[in-house]
Order: C-alpha cells, then sequence, then structure tokens
C-alpha cells in the first residue's frame, strides 16, 4: 500500500502555464489511492477548466471563498481541516507574496492559513522572476514558517527564457509529498481500529449500549497514523473528532461493525479491537415504539451478536490481531482466555472497576497479554499509552 492510500490531499492550483501539469498530479494523486479535492484560484481557471479537475479528482473543484453552493458541499474551514497535505502546485510569484504575506484574499491563501495539515509548494514562474529579490525573500519568509518548497527546476521555459521556475515534474511532487506524510515504523502498514461502543436497537427510539466514549480507540488511530501507518477507524456512535490522516466508517450496531470490519480488514497488516462490541442485541426490533402497557416487568429476549474479532481472526489471511479484554476482575487470567478463545496475537487487558481508567475516562492503565507473557504499562494518558502501545505493536511486525 503506498503511504499516500486514502490520504487527504489538497491541491492547490494558482495562475500560470504549468497548471496544466496539474491534470498529472491529480491523476498521479488518485493513481495511489488518495482522496483528491483541488482548489482552483480565478488565475489558475484561466489555464485550465474545472471540469478536468473535477474528472480526474472526483470531486466538485472549489474556485470561491464566498460561493455558497460549494459552501454547502464543504466550507473552506471543514476543507482546510480535511486536508492531510495541501500541495500548491503551480505556486505563482504573486501566490507566494500573498501567503508570505499572511493574505486571505482568496480561497487558496484562505485554506492555507486555516489549516494544521503540512503545506508545500512547487513554484513556477520566468527566471528573472524567481530571481527578484522580493520573490527571494518571500521564500526566506514561508521556508523560515516551515512550508516546504519543491522545487523549482531549471531549463528552458514557456516564455523562451532558460534559468530556474520550472515546476518539478509531477512524478517527483508525488514522492516530494509522500515524503511529508507521516514516517515511521508503520510505513505503509494498513491497520483497522474498532472504537466506540455498539448501539443494539429495541424499537425505533431505544437501545441497548454502553460506557464506551471511544477516546481509546481513537487515540490508537492518531498514534498509527503519525507512525506512519493508513488507518481505518470503525467507530460506534460518538462524538469525537476525526484523528488526523484517519479514514473513518461511522456504524451503529455489532453487525454494521463486523461488515465494515470484514471489508477493511481485507487488506489489513493489524487489527485492534478497541470498541466495546455488545455481546447480545435483542431479538426482535419493534418497527413502531413499544408503548408503556399495564404490566409492571417487561421481558425483552436478547441474541448473541457476531465476534467480531474472532471472526477476523478466523479468516484464512489474517492480520496481526490485537484485543483488548475489559475486566472487573481476574484481569490477566480471563485475558489470557480471550487471547486463546478468540484466536488472537496480543490481548490488552485493562480493569474497568476503577473509575479514573477504562471507560469514558482520559487515562488508562494496561497489563499487555501475548502467549509468551505479560507487560504492564503503568497508568498514562490515553494519548500517551496509544503512543506506546502503537510502538510495542509495530515491534510485533518486526
Ligand atoms: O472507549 P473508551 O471510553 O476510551 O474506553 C476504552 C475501553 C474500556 C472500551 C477499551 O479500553 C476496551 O477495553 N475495549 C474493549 C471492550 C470490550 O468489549 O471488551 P471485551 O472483553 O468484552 O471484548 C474482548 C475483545 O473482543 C475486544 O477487543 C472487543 O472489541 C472484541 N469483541 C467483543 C465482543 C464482540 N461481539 N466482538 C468483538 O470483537
Amino acid at each position: 500500500m503506498h503511504r499516500l492510500t486514502n490520504r487527504h490531499i489538497l491541491i492547490g492550483i494558482t495562475g500560470g502555464i504549468a497548471a496544466y501539469k496539474a491534470a498529472e498530479l491529480t491523476r498521479l494523486f488518485k493513481g495511489v489511492g488518495a482522496e483528491v479535492r483541488v482548489v482552483l484560484t480565478d488565475a489558475g481557471a484561466e489555464f485550465i477548466t474545472p471540469l478536468t479537475l473535477q474528472a480526474l479528482s472526483g470531486n466538485p473543484v472549489h474556485q470561491s471563498l464566498l460561493d455558497p453552493e460549494a459552501e454547502q458541499g464543504m466550507g473552506h474551514i471543514e476543507l482546510a481541516r480535511w486536508a492531510d497535505l495541501i500541495i500548491v502546485a503551480p505556486a505563482t510569484a504573486d501566490f507566494m507574496a500573498r501567503f508570505a504575506g499572511g493574505m486571505a484574499n482568496d480561497l487558496l491563501t484562505t485554506l492555507c492559513l486555516a489549516t494544521d495539515a503540512p503545506i508545500a509548494l512547487a513554484p513556477a514562474m520566468n527566471q528573472a522572476m524567481w530571481r527578484d529579490p522580493r520573490t527571494q525573500q518571500n521564500l526566506e519568509t514561508l521556508l523560515s514558517q516551515g512550508v516546504n518548497i519543491f522545487g523549482p527546476g531549471s531549463g528552458e521555459q514557456a516564455c523562451g527564457d532558460t534559468g530556474p521556475g520550472r515546476m518539478i515534474d509531477p512524478t517527483d511532487i508525488l514522492a516530494s509529498c509522500a515524503n511529508l506524510i507521516a514516517n515511521g515504523p508503520l510505513n505503509e502498514k494498513s491497520v483497522v481500529i474498532t472504537a466506540g461502543p455498539t448501539r443494539e436497537a429495541i424499537d425505533p427510539v431505544r437501545f441497548i449500549s454502553n460506557h464506551s466514549s471511544g477516546k481509546m480507540g481513537f487515540e490508537l488511530a492518531s498514534a498509527a497514523a503519525k507512525a506512519g501507518a493508513n488507518v481505518t477507524l470503525i467507530a460506534g456512535p460518538v462524538s469525537l473528532p476525526t484523528p488526523k490522516g484517519v479514514r473513518r466508517v461511522d456504524v451503529e450496531s455489532a453487525e454494521q461493525m463486523l461488515e465494515a470490519a470484514l471489508v477493511a480488514s481485507e487488506q489489513a497488516d493489524i487489527f485492534i479491537g478497541a470498541a466495546a462490541v455488545a455481546d447480545y442485541r435483542p431479538q426482535l426490533v419493534a418497527e413502531q415504539k413499544i408503548k408503556k402497557g399495564a404490566e409492571e416487568v417487561m421481558e425483552i429476549l436478547l441474541t448473541k451478536n457476531p465476534d467480531i474479532i474472532a471472526t477476523i481472526a478466523g479468516q484464512p489471511e489474517r492480520p496481526l490481531m490485537i484485543g483488548f479484554a475489559a475486566e472487573t476482575e481476574n484481569l490477566v487470567e480471563y485475558a489470557r482466555s480471550k487471547l486463546v478463545r478468540k484466536g488472537l496475537d496480543l490481548v490488552i487487558a485493562n480493569d474497568v472497576s476503577q473509575a479514573d481508567i477504562g471507560f469514558n475516562a482520559d487515562q488508562n492503565e494496561v497489563i499487555l497479554v501475548g502467549p509468551n507473557g505479560e507487560l504492564p504499562l503503568p497508568k498514562a494518558g490515553k494519548s500517551e499509552l496509544a503512543e506506546q502501545l502503537i510502538s510495542h505493536i509495530s515491534q510485533l511486525m518486526d
């Protein structure tokens, strides 16, 4: 799997003759499985049509900050948050000047100010404009602010001049962008993580669920993405933002979670089951809201849900399987029996009888139970703990 697969790439195209190469760049990003959205400046639209870029990216092209229709689809702040990486190619002298000056006078500059994703520019302009001290000063400013600059190349230019200012090849831009995406022990590895509770419907307005907030699974997804993995997070109903660089699939019930997990784990290297999946669901789901009757006691018959992690572990070409064990007693003993019964490679056991760890807490304390022994990890914030867990899990891949 390519490091850019499933990553959200925002391509900004400004007004230079090299804009035609942005079509090829869009195609290359799509070719490695990236999700692409294009922002075209007014000057960029003089060189390449939105229709071409829409066809190549598979998404509507964003052109104006104040276009109500575009804003309805995805507002500019949402777009800035959506991006895992912004690449402006070609980046003209004018764009560099406006961006270096902190201006937000069009959609692209506004996005660049509003994002916390890495930003890269592939400059393209006449050689004299590139050498101009004002452009060089803007370049220095942008570099000092952490903006990545790819190129420019040198050679014959469209205007007939020769010298620096040619946009580098789209294949080189793609490779440089891949290097900007998190680089770590899980590079090019595909990780599937389940998180949160499931909801098992009783009738259209009631359900059985549990206190899982999704925090542990979401922190694991974030840590895995930071370690370079391509992460699919299958989330039960929780109100947490999607971690950067993570592809999220929302589900409600255990059966939906299983369906999503089976699809996502086909190509996966690692599967982590952090979700608190309901073991049982109502046998019948009432079509209409159940009315209160005269009876004092009401019975709901439950039927067993599929065991998601055991099902994936039983597949012939299975990923490395990591489960959790949420226990209130006999932590290690019960975790070890889950390791064997569900066919897992590692179980992360947590004591959910304590209020300050486990369910819906910001901290957790776990014992790693593997085939050859146990390793306790002390109480820590779920974010810190997730990083330790991902580091440990990535060693199991070696
Ligand atoms: O979400 P938070 O508020 O941050 O809380 C984190 C957590 C306590 C939910 C998490 O750390 C945790 O322990 N998750 C697993 C909870 C659980 O349901 O454990 P279990 O012992 O019942 O299940 C064992 C393993 O089988 C788990 O990996 C679970 O995801 C999986 N399972 C369980 C039942 C089922 N039908 N299918 C499953 O895949």
